[in-house]
């Protein structure tokens, strides 16, 4: 296995998390890029992908490389601004698995956790003359305010825990999950 963490971040939440991945995969020949960087995908069989939750779906920079991901083992994580457990992160990780496959890699699992939104976005909403598509309420602002630090360290071990295992699994198995 010759593997890339790959990621996108407009502002620090995914790659936090990709870094916090890249740092627990040690024991594995794994590398990390930003799609800023025109990576050289080729190279690698395994790609963890970081994306941010763009209109329910990955970000226009991942999905600029999603071409380059034919025939390859592709892990899924990203972050959004919303709760991890509600609809919305379910298909928001859907859309993503569905544009991995679609692009003819193998998903090799998903992961998708709670990013926060960046302070300018939250003030840009505050001062807002047209009525929002999702109006600030308390409970929103409480969110912003709350999970402006996220991803945790929770999160971050928790997706290096499971990525590490199915590494394990597939490294005895030949490839099988
Ligand atoms: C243009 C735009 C569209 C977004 N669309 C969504 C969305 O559909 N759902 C969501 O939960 N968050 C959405 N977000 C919030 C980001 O996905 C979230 O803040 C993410 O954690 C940012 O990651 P980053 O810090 O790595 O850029 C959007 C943000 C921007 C700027």
């Amino acid at each position: 296995m010759k593997g890339l963490v790959l990621y996108s971040s407009r502002t620090g939440r995914t790659r936090k998390l990709a870094r916090g991945l890249y740092e627990k995969l040690k024991d594995w020949d794994v590398d990390i890029q930003d799609t800023k960087d025109k990576p050289n995908i080729e190279a690698y069989d395994t790609i963890f992908l970081g994306f941010w939750a763009y209109k329910a779906t990955i970000d226009p920079s991942v999905e600029k490389i999603l071409d380059q991901l034919k025939g390859k083992d592709v892990y899924v994580f990203g972050t959004l601004a919303y709760y991890d457990d509600s609809d919305h992160a379910y298909r928001v990780r859907t859309n993503a698995i569905q544009a991995v496959e679609d692009h003819g890699a193998r998903c090799i699992g998903s992961f998708i956790t709670m990013g926060g939104l960046d302070q300018a976005r939250v003030e840009a909403k505050k001062q807002a003359k047209r009525p929002l598509k999702h109006p600030l309420t308390k409970a929103s602002l409480m969110r912003y305010d709350l999970t402006k630090d996220y991803p945790t360290d929770v999160d971050i071990a928790y997706l290096a825990e499971k990525v590490n295992l199915k590494l394990k699994i597939m490294e005895e198995s030949g490839g099988d999950l």
